[in-house]
């Protein structure tokens, strides 16, 4: 007779191994659906409901069975540990090897020519790939030779991911080791102000994040372990806007920061990864014809441009700063050809801050800008837009919606219907997501990993948060809004639909 606690541990194994294969069962139900040309998991490709719900559950059983069945010390090396990984995979990313492995196929590339190309000794280099290949990053196909797997395969020409991997490993990495000593110290410890943060430790600045961003510096204090940072003119036009690259050219001694052609890029690649579901998980075609979606903080208009070609009858005014959106027609002339010249989509220079001059608009559109401000910024930011609001004005954040792994409710099994677990409860009590099912982690454990790790990335650089839906409702409710539904989507990004207080939907 097992001791009562092998019992309990024996009979949580057991049901997550059923959660496991039931749902694995599932997700290759719905692969069996694909047409011959679709790949699951793939580029821009949202999967069904179905799909993205089994996967959730898939996840959260992955992370269990490690808890269940780890050796608990080496369980907690191996996390201690995972900088190191995370370091090789910030290299990888920098130094294209993903690129260069495609070169070779399925055959791979032996580990002479990726040291040739990228200038690491081979003993070592084959070490740093074996490391990220055991990881199930690569794939090792020879004793002295790597290609890609379906993981890595995502940075192959794809400049966006890779920037958004390899900028990770810039300022990033450094402002979180410096973390600890922020959080521990009396003054920036317990502020909230986005000019006190552990990532004005690392480097040395009293500027926010974005000031200190956007600034140039003089070349040798814009060097970085790797090779100059990206160098696709498309997206550093993107990132600079064609004057500040104009500039740049004339005063050779100032150049921007390699962080800031990676983090535009970054930006406009992250629509792509968890935005592509919200423009099918909103019912955009309800807004009615000419419906105008404002994207305030939009970047060069990245969402607005994939909202574009979806939603033919949809107008957008794109706002940001003036050197953002100075860089930004070049990407919509690309993009959405012809979308400028006949008046559908408008770049404005904007402040958020102020209040917006765009009055009665269907849509305030924000995706990633509200997590990057403490609550009383980003309090004073939908200020900006609420005098402006008519009676069918909505506003619409695209942000990561966070929970707890414990719940007291009763866990509930997955659904099976057309929406996300996570947000199905939201959908009709914004406050209480529907919990994973029995033994998983009520927030679905790992697959909440992204969520909570850009949540920390927002502490490190801004004193900011990715929220809970309480934290929403509170930012929310200060600028006069209320918080009228939690959208169920296929990404870790929800989008909140808020409407003026006192005005029924
Ligand atoms: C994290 S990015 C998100 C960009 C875009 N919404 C997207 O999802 O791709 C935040 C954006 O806020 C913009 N921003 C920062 N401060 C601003 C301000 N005071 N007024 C307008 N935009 C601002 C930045 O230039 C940047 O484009």
């Amino acid at each position: 007779m097992p001791h009562p606690e092998t019992s309990a541990r024996i009979s949580n194994l057991r049901k997550v191994v059923e959660l496991l294969a039931t749902n694995s069962e599932k997700l290759i139900a719905e692969w069996e659906k694909l047409p011959d040309d679709r790949y699951p998991h793939y580029g821009t490709d949202i999967p069904s409901h179905e799909a993205y719900n089994a996967g959730l559950v898939i996840k959260a059983a992955m992370g269990s069975i490690e808890e269940l069945t780890s050796k608990p010390t080496i369980r907690l090396l191996e996390v201690a540990w995972s900088h190191i990984n995370a370091r090789c995979l910030h290299m990888a990313a920098e130094l294209h090897v993903a690129d260069i492995l495609a070169e070779g196929g399925d055959e791979g590339v032996s580990i002479d020519t990726l040291s040739e190309k990228i200038g690491i000794e081979k003993h070592k280099l084959t070490r740093i790939m074996r490391a990220l290949a055991s990881d199930h990053i690569f794939r090792q196909v020879g004793p002295d030779s790597f290609a890609n797997n379906i993981i890595s395969q995502a940075m192959v020409d794809d400049e966006p991911v890779r920037s958004w991997v390899a900028l990770q490993g810039l300022s990033n990495f450094s402002a979180v080791d410096h973390l600890p000593a922020t959080l521990l110290d009396p003054v920036a410890g317990p502020s909230y102000e986005v000019t006190a943060t552990a990532f004005n430790r690392a480097v040395g600045t009293e500027l926010s994040f974005f000031d200190w961003l956007t600034g140039k510096v003089p070349a040798s204090e814009a060097t970085s372990y790797y090779r100059p940072a990206t160098q696709h003119p498309r997206y550093v036009a993107h990132a600079n806007g064609a004057a500040k690259a104009n500039q740049a050219e004339k005063d050779e001694e100032l150049v921007f920061r390699p962080e800031e052609a990676l983090f535009n890029a970054a930006m406009f690649g992250s629509g792509r990864v968890t935005g592509t579901s919200h423009v099918y998980d909103y019912p955009w075609g309800d807004l009615g014809r000419n419906a105008t979606v404002v994207d305030v903080g939009g970047g060069v208009g990245g969402f607005a441009m994939q909202l574009c070609a979806a939603y033919p009858s949809l107008r957008f005014i794109v706002q940001d700063q003036p050197a953002m959106i100075a860089g930004a027609p070049g990407v919509w002339q690309e993009t959405q050809p012809g979308a400028l010249a006949s008046g559908r989509a408008t770049l404005m220079a904007h402040d958020f801050f102020a209040p917006n001059p765009v009055k009665g608009a269907d849509v305030y559109w924000f995706r990633h800008v509200l997590h990057n401000w403490p609550d009383k910024d980003a309090t004073r930011i939908l200020s900006g837009i609420t005098p402006s609001m008519g009676p069918s004005s909505r506003v619409l954040l695209a942000e990561h919606v966070t929970f707890p792994p414990f719940s007291s409710s009763p866990p509930s099994p997955p659904s099976t219907t057309t929406t996300n677990p996570k947000a199905a409860a939201a959908t009709t009590a914004p406050h209480s997501p529907a919990p994973a099912p029995s033994p998983l982690l009520a927030n679905y454990g790992r697959a909440s990993t992204f969520s909570n790790q850009d949540d920390l990335l927002m502490l490190t650089l801004f004193n900011s948060i990715e929220r809970t839906p309480a934290e929403y409702q509170s930012v929310i409710e200060g600028a006069g809004l209320r918080l009228v539904k939690i959208w169920p989507c296929r990404s870790p990004v929800s989008i909140i639909e808020c409407r003026l207080a006192g005005v029924s939907d």
